[in-house]
C-alpha cells in the first residue's frame, strides 16, 4: 500500500479532518478510516484525548491507520469487543450529490465498510475536488488472489476496464491488509451506482468493491479553513 501518511499538507483535508473530530464526544466508539484526510481526524483526536480528557475508543481500518492512531495516542478496540460504533469518519475518493461515493484508493475499502457499516453515522471527510455530478473514478475492487482471472472477464464483460494494482511498474501486485489483489476497474460515467454495485458483489472471488451507499454526511473542507457539510 502506498504510505499515503506521507501526502502533502493539504489546507483543505485538513480543515474536514480536524472539523469531523470536532463530532466526537466521550463515550464514542469511533471507526477511523484510511488515508491522509481522516489522519488529520485520528491526529486531533488523539490531541483531544491528550489535552482535555477525551475518553473514547477507535476501531481502526487498516494496519496505516493503526500506526497513526498509536502513535497519537487514541485508545483502541476491536469490532469483536465494541461491534456497534457510535460513529465512523473515513476519507473517499469521489463522491456525487446523493452520496454515493467510491473508496479503496488506499486499498483498504473492505475493512472500511466492515467498520462504516457497524456505525450508526457515517461521516466522510474531503476536499472540495472530490464532489462529482457523477461519479467516473476507477473503482477499487477487493479480489482473491485465486479469483482474479474470473474477476477480469466477468469486469470485462460488464464494460469495465480493469487493471491490476501494483505498487510500482516493476514491483508486483499490491496486497490488501487481508492478504488480497486489488482490482482498479474504469466504467465511464456510473450512472446508476446501486445497480453496478450489486453486479459487482455477485462476481466470485470478489472479496468488497468499492462503491459505498452508506454516508449519512460529506464534510468537505476548504482552503480558509471552512467546512461546508452536505
Ligand atoms: C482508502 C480510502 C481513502 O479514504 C481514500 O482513498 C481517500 O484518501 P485521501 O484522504 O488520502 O485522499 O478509501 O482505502
Amino acid at each position: 500500500m502506498t504510505d499515503r501518511n506521507q501526502a502533502k499538507e493539504s489546507p483543505e483535508k485538513k480543515a474536514a479532518g480536524i472539523y469531523a473530530a470536532s463530532l466526537v464526544k466521550s463515550g464514542d466508539a469511533v471507526g477511523l478510516g484510511t488515508g491522509s484526510t481522516v489522519a488529520y481526524t485520528i491526529k486531533e483526536l488523539g490531541r483531544r484525548v491528550r489535552e482535555e480528557n477525551l475518553d473514547i475508543v477507535g476501531v481502526v481500518t487498516s494496519y496505516q491507520s493503526e500506526a497513526i492512531a498509536i502513535e497519537a495516542g487514541v485508545p483502541l478496540t476491536s469490532l469483536a469487543e465494541t461491534p456497534r460504533l457510535t460513529l465512523a469518519i473515513d476519507g473517499a475518493d469521489q463522491f456525487d450529490e446523493n452520496l454515493f461515493a467510491i473508496k479503496g484508493g488506499g486499498a483498504a475499502h473492505t475493512r472500511e465498510k466492515i467498520v462504516s457499516m457497524s456505525a450508526d453515522r457515517f461521516v466522510v471527510v474531503s476536499d472540495p475536488a472530490k464532489k462529482a455530478k457523477t461519479l467516473s473514478v476507477f473503482v477499487p475492487i477487493e479480489v482473491m488472489p485465486f479469483g482474479k482471472e474470473l474477476v477480469v472477464k466477468s469486469l470485462k464483460e460488464l464494460g469495465g476496464d480493469p487493471v491490476l494494482r501494483a505498487a510500482s511498474k516493476k514491483d508486483g501486485p499490491v496486497i490488501t491488509d487481508n492478504g488480497n489483489f486489488v482490482i482498479d476497474c474504469a466504467f465511464g460515467e456510473i450512472k446508476n451506482p446501486a445497480a453496478l454495485a450489486t453486479k459487482l458483489s455477485q462476481i466470485p472471488g470478489v472479496v468488497e468493491h468499492g462503491i459505498f451507499m452508506n454516508v449519512d454526511e460529506v464534510a468537505i473542507g476548504n482552503a480558509d479553513g471552512t467546512v461546508v457539510v452536505i
